[in-house]
């Protein structure tokens, strides 16, 4: 694991550009793995801003989420649909067909999920993986259990999830229950995955993931088994680390 601690969320959100425009430019061709959520947001805007620049090209470039809500509109303003448009896809010259999102219209958990994961396969597997991690440690919505799942699967929410995500919603009750996420498997074949944590409420699930046990207890751990690994935290999310 390639471990970088930096001071603060604009450093972090620079340097997690600077990881996705070298392999936008060295392959142009790539596919990335994408997250949603607060932390990627400025990571999303380096990006926008480089592309502005003339610094990178995204025309070759394919894209998959590794979550959406499920039951949610396409054009629900909170859908992971939506927030990719609004933070990247709208501002660069990717073009639409080369992005891939769960579809959280449709309602058929086991279609969605296993045409998902046969597109990124179609696709030739994930060159870069782009993660957050919840506070309960959870990457994409695999969420604390007892099991690692291996392949998309439709999840039930943990109330600590919806309680952080209720923030982007008017009201707690609006928070879907359930999602679409790419699995732990799914995750742990891309070649390689940049893992992002900002903040303080992120200290103890990065703690963990990178110090205590590989359980799916705390999901986030089993990214230790993987052979290209870059971590970036800010020192808010570092200092349980110090302890
Ligand atoms: C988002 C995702 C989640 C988030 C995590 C952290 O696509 O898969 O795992 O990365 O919940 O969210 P933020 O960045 O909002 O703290």
């Amino acid at each position: 694991m390639n471990l970088y601690k930096v001071k603060d969320y604009q450093a972090l959100s620079k340097k997690a550009a600077s990881v996705l425009a070298a392999q936008v430019i060295l392959k142009p061709d790539a596919v990335l793995g994408l997250a949603t959520g607060s932390t990627p947001a400025e990571t999303y805007a380096y990006l926008r801003k480089w592309h502005e620049d003339g610094i990178l090209d995204f025309s070759e470039i394919k894209t998959v989420n590794l979550d959406e809500y499920k039951g949610i509109a396409k054009d629900n303003s909170q859908s992971y649909y939506t927030f990719m448009k609004e933070h990247l896809f709208d501002h660069i010259n990717i073009k639409a067909q080369n992005t891939f999102i769960p579809d959280g219209e449709d309602t058929d958990s086991n279609s969605v999920c296993e045409k998902y994961e046969a597109q990124i396969m179609q696709l030739g597997g994930v060159d870069l993986q782009l993660l957050g991690i919840g506070r309960n440690g959870h990457i994409g919505f695999n969420e604390p259990s007892d099991c690692f799942m291996e392949h998309c699967h439709c999840v039930s929410l943990a109330e600590s999830t919806i309680e952080a995500n209720k923030r982007f919603f008017d009201r707690a009750e609006d928070v879907p229950k359930q999602a679409y996420t790419m699995g732990i498997g799914t995750i742990m074949k891309a070649k390689k995955i940049l893992l992002l944590a900002s903040g303080k409420e992120k200290a103890k699930a990065l703690c963990q993931a990178l110090r205590g046990p590989v359980t799916p207890g705390l999901p986030a751990s089993i990214l230790r088994l993987h052979k290209d690994v870059t971590v970036i935290a800010d020192e808010d999310a570092w200092s349980g680390m110090e302890l």
